[in-house]
């Protein structure tokens, strides 16, 4: 079954929809808002008192901001649904159980928080260039400023990297490079995973899980190579494939 883009346009046709394309939706937005949330946190909770002067502590305050626009054009069409997100306001990150990732906690460097930001948050905006064909209508409409926001945030984190690489080598970078690769390809998710092929049936993203990584890598490859890193083994410290 596969459903074309704008065939739900409304929360009055979401609610005509079967109970399972419902769930799905609901659960792809939780897991997306919370996505945002935990962005705000990491920016400044854990990238501001890392940040080396007072143009980076400005940047992460600047996309605490953006991450919290994004939460709040999320939780406005969960709204619409029935579904009030503001409990998660007040979950610290160890309370979140939708997005799960240790790729955060475990950034003490700088260098990690330009990867986090280069490779993570490119997962991220893959992922959201999938909803934006979603079938839901309003989830795609919603992606629109996400986007754009996230591909600042990407090359941000790409601009770290590379002063990083300048300034002590590729060489030395690419330890960590390998840590945040194996971490950002799990985002994905898992490539068994049921609820990943039913998204695609439903219209609500367009890869599989185990598709996406696979274009994710084909993507950064080039681009990774070009900076003088080298994509790792397929599996190498990857927690699930
Ligand atoms: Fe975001
Ligand atoms: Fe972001």
């Amino acid at each position: 079954m596969s459903l074309n883009t704008g065939a739900v346009a409304t929360p009055a046709d979401y609610f005509k929809m079967p109970a399972e394309y419902q769930e799905l939706v609901m659960h792809q937005l939780r897991q997306h808002v919370e996505g945002e949330l935990i962005g705000a946190s990491d920016y400044l909770e854990i990238f501001y008192p890392l940040a080396p002067d007072v143009f980076e502590k400005k940047v992460c305050c600047q996309r605490a901001l953006e991450e919290i626009d994004h939460f709040m054009l999320g939780a406005a069409v969960l709204a619409d649904i029935g579904f009030d997100a503001t409990y998660m306001l007040g979950q610290t990150i160890s309370d979140r159980k939708y997005y799960k990732t240790e790729g955060v906690t475990v950034v003490d460097t700088w260098l990690k928080r330009g990867m986090f930001s280069f490779i993570g948050e490119a997962v991220v905006l893959s992922i959201l260039e999938e909803m934006a064909a979603s079938s839901y209508v309003r989830i795609a409409e919603m992606t629109r400023q996400v986007i754009i926001d996230e591909h600042v945030h990407v090359a941000h984190g790409r601009r770290i990297v590379e002063s990083c690489i300048r300034e002590h080598g590729a060489v030395a970078v690419q330890p960590e490079f390998e840590i945040a690769w194996a971490m950002s390809l799990d985002l994905f998710g898992k490539s068994d995973s049921v609820r990943s092929d039913k998204y695609v049936e439903w219209g609500l993203r367009t890869y599989t899980n185990s598709d996406a990584r696979r274009r994710f890598i084909e993507r950064m490859a080039p681009q990774l190579e070009a900076m003088g890193l080298h994509i790792p083994e397929a599996g190498k410290l990857r927690k699930f494939l």
